[in-house]
């Protein structure tokens, strides 16, 4: 391959022939372009439209209540801390040791004994999309003919990460259509019914898109039957503290799943509980037998990353460090993520009042019953893309609404449109 490039440069180069130079421009002719992505995407189009009553619900996005996007006051403070003190040195393979200290705490609790213990071996990652794709590798490499269990929905990014690991994807049932909630039953079936020893990738919270999350009493069956069935369970929390206001609450889930002695991995972000979207820090953990085995596979997940980007960035996981390590700020925070996960949840007593007064025959319960940034709406994609083709309004194909991007302002305009949209079924 190396020489046939070298060939080709060399002749196109030296005497310009006509086949040769032909063949030195074609290198990228059979490139088609890339589909639109689902969430994403909806960003570029409504950027790209003019009309002054646009509303964005699509990315989950946190935003006031004029619209604007946030920087919490924690995070200011934090950043007023690091002016002029931050060398540019690079962060180990592993990124930074005190936030991902801090963020374990997080996750597995203050006081947890596998911290203590050293039982679980973490690193930095980009975001939790980078925590994901650095399991989805680590998976591939040490457990390489296993397949990964999905549920159905779940955030469209999951596929795309496990396929390019070459990860076989199956899924599991978790919505219900009818009932606009969790499918408990079949969802117990399949975890039963899947071969022994299979990867479940799990929503720990404030499941995107549907916000339909487990009850207590739901989660502690399901880590049952992890435990019957020797289940592997990864668990991607990327909105701990948005779906109660609470992140230990948030965090149920998964001690469950540590009380009943799961060796879990856990992908972690703080791009929506602190609002470091493009920051891209979080962190994957992977919990092990002992000290020694977690010393082993943090050594893989920095070699799985040193090819990739070498080593993490290193301003966000400051910003962490300062404020989940300073009492004071974490309060603040922990304050400003309540302040946020309230606006949501007022939002969507809002959006559903406005829709029962404008007389709509439909049920909008799981408006207020669902939990997190998202409502799962029901709507089709028909109707979608009438709210954006005769509305402006911008949201993913799927009916996933971003109750972030609901304002006092805009939540009357938005109920209408829905109603227009669905009125006639
Ligand atoms: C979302 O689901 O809208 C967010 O997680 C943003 C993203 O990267 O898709």
């Amino acid at each position: 391959m190396a020489l046939l490039f070298r060939s080709r440069v060399w002749k196109s180069g030296v005497f310009g022939g006509g086949v040769a130079r032909s063949m030195s421009t074609a290198w990228w002719r059979h490139v088609e372009p890339a589909p639109k992505d689902p969430i994403l995407g909806v960003t570029e189009a409504f950027l790209a439209d003019s009309s002054p009553n646009k509303v964005n619900v699509g990315v989950g996005a946190y935003r006031d209540d004029n619209g604007k996007p946030v920087v919490l006051e924690c995070v200011r403070e934090a950043e007023r801390r690091i002016a002029g003190n931050l060398n540019m040195e690079y962060l180990p393979m592993g990124g930074s040791i005190k936030m991902v200290e801090e963020t374990l705490k997080l996750a597995y609790g203050e006081n947890s004994d596998l911290i203590k213990d050293r039982r679980i071996a973490a690193v930095q990652a980009l975001s939790g999309t980078g925590a994901c794709r650095l399991f989805a590798d680590f998976q591939k490499r040490f457990s390489p003919d296993s397949q990964v269990y999905i549920p159905v929905p779940t955030w469209a990014n999951h596929h795309n990460i496990w396929r390019d690991a070459n990860v076989p994807q199956r899924t599991f049932h978790y919505y219900h259509p009818d009932s606009r909630g969790l499918d408990f039953a079949s969802m117990i079936d399949d975890i039963k019914n899947a071969p022994n020893g299979s990867f479940f990738l799990l929503h720990a919270c404030a499941h995107n898109p549907t916000g339909v999350d487990p009850s207590e009493e739901q989660w502690k069956e399901i880590s049952y039957q992890f435990k019957v069935k020797g289940h592997y369970a990864l668990f991607d929390m990327a909105y701990q503290g948005f779906a109660s206001g609470d992140p230990e609450r948030d965090a149920k889930s998964i001690r469950i799943f540590l009380e009943d002695g799961h060796l879990i991995g856990c992908a972690q972000s703080y791009a929506k509980n602190m609002g470091l979207y493009g920051q891209r820090v979080g962190c994957l953990s992977v919990v092990c037998e002992d000290e020694k085995q977690a010393v082993a596979v943090k050594s893989q997940l920095q070699q799985l990353a040193r090819p990739m980007y070498s080593n993490p960035p290193v301003h966000g996981a400051l910003i962490v460090s300062i404020i989940l390590g300073d009492p004071d700020l974490k309060n603040l925070w922990l304050k400003e993520v309540k302040g946020m996960a309230d606006r949501i949840i007022g939002m969507r007593t809002a959006l559903r009042e406005n829709l029962e007064k404008l007389g709509s025959p439909l049920s909008w319960e799981h408006i207020t019953k669902q939990i997190g940034m998202f409502c799962y709406s029901g709507m089709t994609p028909e109707q979608v893309d009438r709210l954006t083709n005769e509305f402006h309004i911008y949201l993913t194909r799927n009916g996933r609404i971003s109750m972030a991007g609901v304002t006092t302002g805009n939540v009357g305009y938005l109920a209408n449109a829905i109603h227009e949209v669905t009125k006639s079924g």
